[in-house]
């Protein structure tokens, strides 16, 4: 009988939350002693997760500050997990993605010689500025994990092509997609749980929804504003709404706050929780974003995705000519929007449910390899 693993989860922001927490259910399970430490590097959207999903922390480090900086953040993050590290003493660390506290969490981990398990290891856009500073931050990652968990053929590829040992890449599919599944499945069992948006369904009646989001910080200053003229624009039409679910990100709210409060075709709420916020992809007739996943989302639920972004870490979207790339120019941007509003054929082209990204028992993949990984 294989000794009993003891796992510790780190995550800190509301997309880790999303896709680890299928791993965290699925954890649940007498081979493990599994155990969570969240960062807090995001407060209000990892708290609307945490409650959904039905997740409490064995340590929550809290440690979002307002506007905080990439430096200062990564600097409380090593310390602040160094220490839960010292305490748990895990026989493995699974970390998921590309953020500060993904990347935090692996070192200081790396730091204590405890292996690490990456969860959506391998997503490359071959430019260290987009997204920034995302694709630094796997790439530390993925120097040094002992298990990579790919989402897809073409992360597992671009791991090898840097030499990663073949033996400790695993194509899982994403998390994301088990993510969504549980929900969907949530909403069936209690619709009231994402009944919020029937007020702003009923006030923009008749109209085609489009659904936004944004939050990226090389889009901060001239993408973020260019971003909003396209809004304002294209919600100048009479058969358009925008609903806007804005980011706390003060970079973000201050610029959309300005540029779209009060317009009759627009509404900018607040983030919403995962239940709501599929049901905004199921009431939209496409998603406008620079969201990564959003990107993985919509392409499952048949809704095109016009990407906010010069290049993408996730091409498979894009190749299944679901989602396209737009940039953050204003023109563009209104330009694509419009082609898919206004003609069927072009619509109909990118609107199919297409799933490039898993099959939603990528959790149980992940637990049956932490399993045999003793
Ligand atoms: C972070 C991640 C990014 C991820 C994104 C998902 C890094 C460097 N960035 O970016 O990879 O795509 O989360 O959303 O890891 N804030 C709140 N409440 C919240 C969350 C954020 O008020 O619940 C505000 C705070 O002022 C905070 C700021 O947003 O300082 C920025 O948060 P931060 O996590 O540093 O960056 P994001 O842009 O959210
Ligand atoms: N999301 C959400 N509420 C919102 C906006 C997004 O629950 O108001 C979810 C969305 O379904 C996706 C995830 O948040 O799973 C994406 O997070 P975000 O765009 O913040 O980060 P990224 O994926 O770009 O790292």
């Amino acid at each position: 009988m294989p000794a009993t693993q003891r796992i510790l989860a780190i995550f800190g922001t509301r997309p880790e939350a999303i896709k680890l927490f299928p791993l965290v259910h699925a954890l649940a399970d007498s081979r493990f002693v599994s155990r969570v430490c969240v960062s807090g590097q995001h407060r209000g959207m990892l708290d609307q997760v945490l409650a959904i999903a039905g997740i409490a922390p064995d340590h929550d480090l809290d440690l979002m500050q307002p506007d905080q900086a990439l430096d200062a953040l990564t600097a409380n993050l090593l310390t602040g997990i160094g220490k839960v590290l010292d305490e748990e003493r895990p026989d493995w660390v699974v970390v998921q993605g590309d953020t500060a506290t993904a990347m935090c969490g692996a070192l200081a981990a790396y730091y204590r010689k405890i292996p690490v398990a990456h969860v959506e290891a391998g997503l490359r856009s071959g430019n260290i500025h987009h997204p920034w500073p995302e694709e630094v931050n796997r790439k530390v990652i993925g120097g040094f994990a002992a298990l990579h968990f790919a989402p897809t053929e073409t992360a597992a590829a671009a791991l090898r092509a840097e030499n990663v040992d073949p033996a400790t890449i695993h194509v899982t599919g994403n998390t994301v997609i088990d993510a969504l599944h549980w929900v969907t499945e949530k909403i069936e069992r209690e619709p009231s749980l994402a009944h919020g948006l029937a007020e702003l369904e009923s006030r923009f009646a008749g109209k085609r929804i489009i659904g936004v989001t944004s939050h990226r910080r090389e889009n901060f200053g001239e993408g973020m504003q260019a971003i909003a003229d396209a809004i304002r624009r294209l919600a100048a039409r009479d058969d358009v709404a925008v609903i806007f679910p804005v980011h706390l990100n003060p970079n973000v709210r201050k610029v959309m706050e300005a540029e779209l409060a009060g317009l009759a075709n627009v509404a900018l709420i607040e983030p919403l929780d995962y239940p709501h916020f599929a049901r905004l992809i199921a009431i939209s007739s496409l998603m406008l974003t620079d969201s990564g996943g959003v990107q993985e989302e919509a392409p499952a639920l048949g809704k095109p995705v016009l990407v906010m972004r010069e290049t993408t870490e996730r091409p498979e979207g894009v190749e299944a000519g679901t989602a396209k790339l737009v940039g953050t120019d204003a023109d563009r941007i209104v330009a694509e929007a419009a082609r898919l509003l206004d003609d069927e054929a072009a619509y109909a082209a990118m609107a199919r449910a297409h799933n490039p990204f898993g099959d939603g028992k990528a959790a149980a993949r992940i637990v049956e390899l932490l399993a045999s990984s003793n």
